[in-house]
Formats: C-alpha cells, structure tokens, sequence
C-alpha cells in the first residue's frame, strides 16, 4: 500500500487495541448484544488486514479478558463460538496474507473446543512472517506477571538463578509478548478512559489514543486516523 498517499509517515511497529462499545453499538441499533459482537468481529478482521498492508509488525487485539467470564453465560459461549468460527474461515486467509496468530493470555484455561481451535491455528500459521496478530484470550496484565513471576520463582527454588539477577529483561523475557517490540501506539474505543489491565508491563512509554467511536464502527479510516495522530506526536522516553 502506498502509505505517503495516505499521510502515513511514521509507522509503528507494534499497535494494541481494546476494542469496546460492541454491546452499545447494538443498543443503538436496537438488536441484542451478541450482534454488536459479530459486527466486532468483522472489524477485527479489517483491522488486522489494514495493519499488514500499512506495514505494521504486530498488532494486539484485546478479545477476551480475564474479568469477561462474569458475563452472562450465554453471551460468553457465543463469544467462544464466534471466535472458533472466525478462526476457522479465516486460516486460508491468514496462511495467504502471512499473518501468523500468536494468543496470549491463560490460554489452557479455555474451554477445549476453543482452545484446541486456538492452539490448530496458531500452530498452522506459526511461520508467517508479515504480521503477528496478538490474540489476548482469557488475557489480564496481573495474571501475566503473576505467571512471569512463577516461572522466575520456580528457577529461583531449583537454584538456577540468585534473586537480585532478576532484572528487566528476564522479566519481559517470561511474558506472553516475549521478543516481540513493545506496543509504540495503544487505541480505545468507546470513549472509556481505561487501560483495563491490558499488557500492564509493555504499555511503560505506549502512546494512548482514545476514540469514542464504538468498535463496529471502527473501520479503516478510522485507524487511520489514529496512525495520522500518532505521528505526531513526540517521544521522549523519560529522556529530554
Ligand atoms: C467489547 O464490547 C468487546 C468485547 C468484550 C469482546 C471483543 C470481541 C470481539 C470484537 C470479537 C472477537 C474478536 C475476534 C477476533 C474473534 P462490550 O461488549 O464490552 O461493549 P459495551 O461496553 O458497549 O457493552
């Protein structure tokens, strides 16, 4: 894509998104909830492809918290389902455009439909190389430092490894995101002001753009309009 056309100039390399207000959104236009949901999905689809084609590395999507369980049953289950359906009209896509799924969160807590279809794409797709989609399921930012921290406690206990050795990288070096480039650009929709425990460590100097744009709406040239903010904006990282 020829991204001078559209005013792109700077480009970040990784870019998280929480995608809210599906639930309004289908208010709005009078049909249940699940609705909004489907139409959210269609714009994550969108999303990722628009990242890929302006030439963005990594791109996270938040689809599913570790607080979103208290939802009603129901709506939960479609949630799963909708994801598995997603997954699997969309791996011949994927595997076409080398976009490789990378899920993060605790994701062996799922239910086992969902999680095996989770592990079977990310798997088919692990040697694609344009765009690494961050899929955060059954995601929160505590639960992935508390997993980090396990981990970095287990080897303490087995003697591998002294207590002050434990420094930054080793920490990053145990999370869900490891080796990939932290998030330069966070969008959220909706108009809420929150972070909502979402990749907590990685988010240190991200740059925040908030839109109330609901996320079915979310489309192309509204992400646009994030990346043509962004770029002006001025990073310092504590520095002068
Ligand atoms: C927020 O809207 C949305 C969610 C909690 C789920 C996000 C999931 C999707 C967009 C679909 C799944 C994505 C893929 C790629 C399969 P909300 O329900 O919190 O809306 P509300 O705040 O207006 O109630």
């Amino acid at each position: 894509m020829d991204t001078e056309k559209l005013g792109i100039k700077v480009i970040p390399r990784h870019v998280a998104i929480i995608m809210d207000g599906n639930g309004r959104w289908a208010k709005l236009h009078d049909r249940p909830r699940i609705f909004g949901h489907q139409k959210g999905v269609e714009r994550a689809k969108e999303a990722s492809e628009f990242a890929l084609e302006v030439g963005i590395e990594v791109l996270s999507l938040y689809a599913f918290s570790t607080e979103n369980w208290a939802r009603p049953r129901e709506e939960v289950e479609f949630l799963m389902s909708l994801l598995e359906d997603y997954l699997q009209r969309e791996l011949p896509n994927m595997l076409n455009k080398g976009i490789r799924l990378h899920p993060i969160g605790r994701i062996h807590e799922l239910p086992r439909a969902t999680r095996e279809k989770v592990e079977e794409t990310a798997r088919a797709t692990s040697k694609n190389d344009r765009l690494i989609l961050n899929l955060a399921l059954n995601y929160g930012g505590h639960a992935e430092l508390v997993d980090a921290f396990r981990v970095l406690a287990h080897r303490v206990a087995e003697g591998e490894l002294q207590p002050q050795e434990i420094d930054e990288a080793l920490v990053e070096g145990c999370l869900y995101t490891r080796g990939q480039p932290p998030p330069d650009l966070l969008i959220r929709t909706s108009g809420e002001y929150r972070i909502s425990n979402f990749l907590l460590w990685q988010t240190a100097y991200t740059e925040f753009y908030f839109t109330p744009v609901l996320w079915p709406d979310f489309d192309r040239g509204e992400f646009l309009k994030a990346l043509l903010d962004y770029q002006k904006r001025e990073r310092r990282f504590g520095g002068v």
